[in-house]
């Protein structure tokens, strides 16, 4: 069955300080690492791109990193972030022009592919291509900034997929913490996205502890 693992998005931790911030959540036992990288086009907030990613390669050698994309045009980056180093591509469907070829591009690139759902995107939207990704991402805010609150009405997007997609990895992103990390848990998810909650936590590695054990109980 699927992984149970833990990834922390650092969109809401000190950015001047982003490879002591990916470290520190490292050593606190996070299995990954989820970097939001944002347009300002297809989501009303700006953040980081692949120049970051190539430098922040060289201070967390070794972490999975897993790209957010949350971009128009999402083909652009492909290449890029594969040179700088990333580990995972996910793109939003929404965005994604022609998705088998978004698909093959990541691939070729030599990364695994997620493909991500905005909440007001019905998850059959999704279907067709699920056989060929690696992951899919179910958000579970509307994408643009950290810190929002959880929508539980997402988990049946998640139940869908994992009840009819048994080996699929299943992240949900936006506004998860330990306490809701069961729905999170109980609906199939095994790929847990948290920024804020785990950010502010005065002890990250006992947040993820729980949320680690809750996902793989
Ligand atoms: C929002 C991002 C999420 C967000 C998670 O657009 O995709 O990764 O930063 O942070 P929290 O857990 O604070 O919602
Ligand atoms: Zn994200």
């Amino acid at each position: 069955g699927p992984r149970a693992l833990i990834g922390p998005s650092i969109l809401n931790a000190d950015l001047a300080d982003l490879a002591a911030e990916s470290n520190r959540l490292l050593d606190a036992g996070a299995d990954y690492l989820h970097l939001d990288v944002m347009d300002g086009h297809f989501v009303p907030n700006l953040t980081i791109g692949h120049p970051v990613i190539k430098c922040l390669r060289r201070r967390v050698p070794a972490a999975f990193f897993d790209m957010h994309m949350m971009v128009e045009r999402p083909e652009r980056w492909v290449q890029p972030m594969a040179d700088a180093g990333a580990d995972q591509y996910t793109f939003h469907v929404e965005a994604a022009g022609d998705v088998a070829a978004m698909v093959r591009h990541v691939r070729e690139a030599g990364m695994r592919v997620g493909v991500a759902l905005k909440p007001g995107t019905a998850v059959d939207v999704v279907t067709p291509w699920v056989d060929r990704v690696d992951m899919v991402l179910v958000m579970t805010v509307e994408p643009g900034f950290g810190g929002q609150s959880f929508m539980a009405d997402m988990m049946a997007k998640v139940r869908y997929l994992r009840e009819n997609f048994k080996d699929l990895d299943i992240e949900v992103d936006g506004g998860v913490g330990p306490v809701n990390i069961d729905a999170c848990a109980d609906a199939g998810a095994n790929m847990i996205v948290s920024g804020t909650a785990l950010v502010t936590s005065s002890d990250p590695a006992q947040a993820m502890m729980t949320m680690r054990t809750s996902v793989t109980r």
